[in-house]
């Protein structure tokens, strides 16, 4: 071949590749201008606004959605899609809340602007918006937008944690996405709002690995109140109690779940660990002192989830209705 035509050839794949790597990436304010003149964020946030004034628990909702939502073939909003089969229905997600709120943000946005913004990018623009309503002007998050929504769900690949997952399996998990074991410590700070079944925990307070006894690791004050809230008799799954255990802070974002992990006061088998092991218990304490480092880093860590497989430029679809894909 002629140098020159190799030249040109090479610059051509150079320049394809480089179209592709800006084409398929998120980016802040990807919608501006997109939806005529009206802001989408603000559309969203709007929406947030409204169902936090009647129910102050939706941080932990999103929160959660957006954790397994990602986690399951990437941040796609596979999780959104109702069937027989699909996500939603795999054990994991039985008590997963807050779909209306994702719902209502997408009829007011084909509204604005049909078939524009992706449900995907509304769990990510939701949750941003309800943690900041939880936590304050610190815990407020630049998001990145330009996701698509999937076309599949299958309660099949819903593998997600659960809560007597030791710590460097959790890491592991987290590795496996991209993610960081910091992210893993910092993310799981979103236990700091939010309620967990009696289930998920009972064994703790009655009989800890097979002992006739609780959890050693629990502030034995713990053990007693939780005892009273969660009976050994396996009679009131439907029962919470808040996973931060804080009574001033238990629907806020802030840094006080580690504190509380600390005094031994973790709900969750593997949220008590992450105090525990040495391999984690030095960031919890940094993450224990200092709410504001907490926060700047939960956003950045929230960012780097909402990033986790992805679709963008023509992958996927913008379904029109959060609930089912587009008919074809
Ligand atoms: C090793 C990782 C994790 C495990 C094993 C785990 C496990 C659990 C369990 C068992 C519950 C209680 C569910 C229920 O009773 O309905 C829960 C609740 C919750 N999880 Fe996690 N989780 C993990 C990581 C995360 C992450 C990364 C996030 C978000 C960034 C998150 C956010 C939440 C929230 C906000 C709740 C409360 C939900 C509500 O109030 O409806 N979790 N988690
Ligand atoms: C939502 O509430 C926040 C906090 O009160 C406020 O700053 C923001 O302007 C509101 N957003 C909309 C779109 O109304």
């Amino acid at each position: 071949m002629n140098n020159n035509v190799l030249v040109v050839v090479t610059v051509g794949l150079v320049l394809l590749l480089n179209m592709e790597a800006c084409y398929g990436q998120l980016k802040i304010g990807f919608y501006k201008g997109k939806c005529d003149y009206e802001d989408v964020e603000s559309i969203v946030n709007k929406v947030v606004n409204e169902s936090f004034a009647s129910d102050r628990s939706i941080a932990a909702a999103l929160l959660r959605m957006q954790f397994h939502d990602c986690f399951v073939t990437g941040c796609d909003a596979s999780l959104l899609l109702d069937g027989d089969t699909s996500e939603k229905k795999a054990v994991a997600n039985l008590n997963v809340r807050g779909f209306e709120i994702i719902d209502k943000a997408k009829t007011a946005l084909e509204q604005a602007c049909p078939g524009i913004v992706s449900c995907a990018d509304i769990i990510a623009m939701a949750t941003r918006d309800a943690v900041a309503l939880s936590g304050g002007s610190v815990a407020r998050y630049e998001v990145e937008t330009g996701r698509r929504d999937g076309l599949t769900s299958e309660q099949a690949n819903v593998d997600l944690p659960r809560p007597q997952i030791p710590v460097s399996n959790a890491i592991e998990f987290f590795v496996n996405k991209g993610l960081s074991d910091t992210d893993m410590i910092v993310l799981l700070g979103a236990h700091t709002v939010g309620v967990a079944h009696c289930n998920f925990f009972r064994n703790r307070l009655w009989n800890f690995g097979g002992t006739g006894s609780a959890d050693p690791t629990m502030d034995p004050v713990l053990v007693e109140t939780l005892k009273s809230q969660c009976p050994e008799s396996a009679n009131n799954d439907g029962d919470v109690v808040n996973l931060d255990q804080n009574p001033s802070s238990s629907n806020v974002v802030d840094n006080s779940f580690y504190q509380q992990i600390r005094l031994n006061r973790g709900i969750l088998e593997i949220d008590q660990k992450l105090a525990l092991d040495p391999s984690t218990t030095a960031v919890v304490a940094t993450m224990a002192n200092d709410g504001v480092t907490f926060l700047n880093l939960f956003g950045k860590s929230m960012v780097k989830m909402g990033g986790i497989g992805v679709l963008t430029g023509t992958d996927g679809q913008i379904r029109l209705k959060c609930s089912s894909a587009n008919a074809i």
